[in-house]
């Protein structure tokens, strides 16, 4: 058989030990093989290579002129009650109209949970379990009747869970939204080179794949054809959420508002950094451009400095890494251009492969290195980008550590408090000790309240009012 051009690319690019077992293979091994290096930019390793495994490469990181990054304060921390006002009537009337969509990066494991399976089928509300894909589906179907426009839901997941993810929905019924609203496609994936740039191989046929990165969400959005759907749809607001966080507010008017009446094409949701060292990315200013520096690449001193006029934090903003993007902006992302680019952070780990004989290697130290893209980094390049404060409470508790802290534990009594919060707002009386934790779980279904506005409407409506007590389950 004539040697595939694919292959021959590999060889031209220094890449081909990736074929050296490739006559061992059944056909259908090979055709996996061809396949999945076709996934492949050659051009793109090669410049990665030279860029972020060089001898010489620095970390990329250029902390010259680095200042806090602006942004807009609550209005009971000195913002202007009257704008926070006119955002919030602006993101309804855009609600009312159908211009935006919810979209969930949920292409990570749950890893550093412990647990098996899509993150998202993690249960985490206090009492009922529900999932995380199952409190998301219930807020945007909640968001959807109060408006009167169906949300469509875009979901992001990866090649490891994307068959788990969708078989997941169906088993569920989509939990009453409407199938054709759900969305799903897989991100990209980068091969895990070497420390001299070498591709790595997993095994006689198999390249070491791994995800792009949350970053990659820009492209896929452009290549699975999502971007198409939103254009015809007449949607140019894509609200951005990670799976790990039940609390946020995926579709929250104010931040719509502020986002439209700015003419933002990328708009940032931030909390002031309950302390220190908290591992949270840094909003930041640089040359006139708003960016987010990670907690692991931000020096320590910078994190720590204090700003003596006022006696705190001078990195204050914190990153929840909830956003909204204009579609069109989405697209130049993906299209790309002449320094038009996310780019790649470099990643070192202990990658599983083989030796030239086709032995496995269980590396004990870093032997290669991921790719990755953070979505972040999209910021610079965004026109007229706002950040905007939010109640940590009413926004941020993920899941991340099967213990300690971003817990489940942490998180259901965060979802307790805000059930407290918001009963106790509305005239119920709720036994709760110093830290806003009643003595009982309850819990409130988002299709009965999903924010404050909502659950205040509801709460009204409702008659006789329901003792509160240990297992009280609001739902419509
Ligand atoms: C992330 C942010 C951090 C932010 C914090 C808030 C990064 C690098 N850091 O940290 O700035 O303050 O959340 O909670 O993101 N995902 C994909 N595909 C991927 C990788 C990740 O879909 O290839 C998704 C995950 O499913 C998850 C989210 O992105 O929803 C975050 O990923 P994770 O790696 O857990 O980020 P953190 O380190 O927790």
């Amino acid at each position: 058989m004539a040697k595939p051009t694919i292959v021959e690319a590999f060889e031209r690019a220094g890449q081909g030990h990736v074929f050296a077992f490739f006559d061992q293979l059944a056909p259908a091994a090979q055709k996996q093989l061809l396949a999945d290096a076709a996934e492949i930019d050659l051009q793109e390793i090669d410049h990665l290579t030279r860029t972020l495994l060089a001898k010489d490469a620095t970390t990329g990181l250029n902390l010259d002129g680095l200042a806090p990054a602006p942004y807009e304060r609550l209005p009971e921390k000195g913002g202007d009650a009257k704008t926070w006002t006119a955002a919030k009537t602006a993101g309804e009337a855009a609600l009312r109209v159908g211009r935006v969509a919810a979209f969930t990066v949920a292409g990570g494991q749950g890893t550093r949970l412990g647990y098996d399976g899509p993150k998202g089928t993690f249960p985490v509300t206090p009492i009922r379990k529900k999932t995380l894909f199952q409190v998301f589906a219930e807020k945007i179907r909640a968001v959807g009747v109060r408006y009167g426009k169906p949300l469509p839901w875009f979901i992001m997941t990866s090649h490891a869970n994307h068959a788990a993810t969708e078989s997941f929905f169906a088993e569920h019924a989509f939990f009453g939204l409407d199938r054709g609203h759900v969305h799903f496609f897989r991100q990209g994936r980068m091969p895990a080179v070497d420390l001299q740039g070498k591709i790595l191989l997993e095994d006689k046929g198999v390249i070491a794949m791994s995800p792009d990165g949350h970053g990659g969400s820009l492209r896929a959005l452009d290549r699975s054809g999502a971007l198409d759907l939103m254009d015809k749809a007449g949607i140019d607001i894509l609200s951005y959420f990670q799976v790990d966080n039940p609390l946020v507010r995926g579709i929250d008017p104010a931040f719509i508002g502020w986002h439209v009446l700015r003419g933002s094409e990328m708009s940032s949701k931030m909390v002031p950094k309950a302390y220190a060292g908290e591992k949270v990315g840094h909003f930041c200013a640089q040359n006139g451009q708003a960016i987010v520096i990670e907690y692991s690449d931000l020096p320590k001193s910078y994190q720590e400095e204090i700003d003596p006029a006022i006696g705190a934090l001078r990195y204050i903003a914190g990153s929840i890494a909830i956003h909204i993007f204009d579609t069109k902006f989405i697209r130049r992302m993906a299209v790309g251009g002449e320094g038009v680019a996310l780019p790649f952070h470099r990643a070192d780990k202990k990658i599983p492969t083989i030796d030239a004989a086709g032995n496995a290697v269980k590396p004990d130290k870093p032997n290669g290195v991921k790719f990755e893209m953070f979505v972040f980094d999209a910021l610079p390049f965004a026109k007229n980008p706002v950040i905007i404060e939010t109640r940590r409470e009413d926004d941020f508790s993920p899941v991340k550590n099967a213990d300690g802290l971003d817990s489940p534990r942490t998180c259901a009594d965060d979802q307790l408090r805000q059930f407290t919060r918001w009963l106790k707002a509305n005239g119920a009386a709720v036994p709760a000790d110093t830290i806003g934790l009643p003595p009982f779980a309850i819990e409130v279904s988002p299709l009965f309240g999903y924010d404050e506005d909502s659950f205040a409407d509801a709460w009204k409506k409702l008659s006789p009012k329901p003792e509160i007590k240990a297992g009280l389950y609001l739902q419509p």
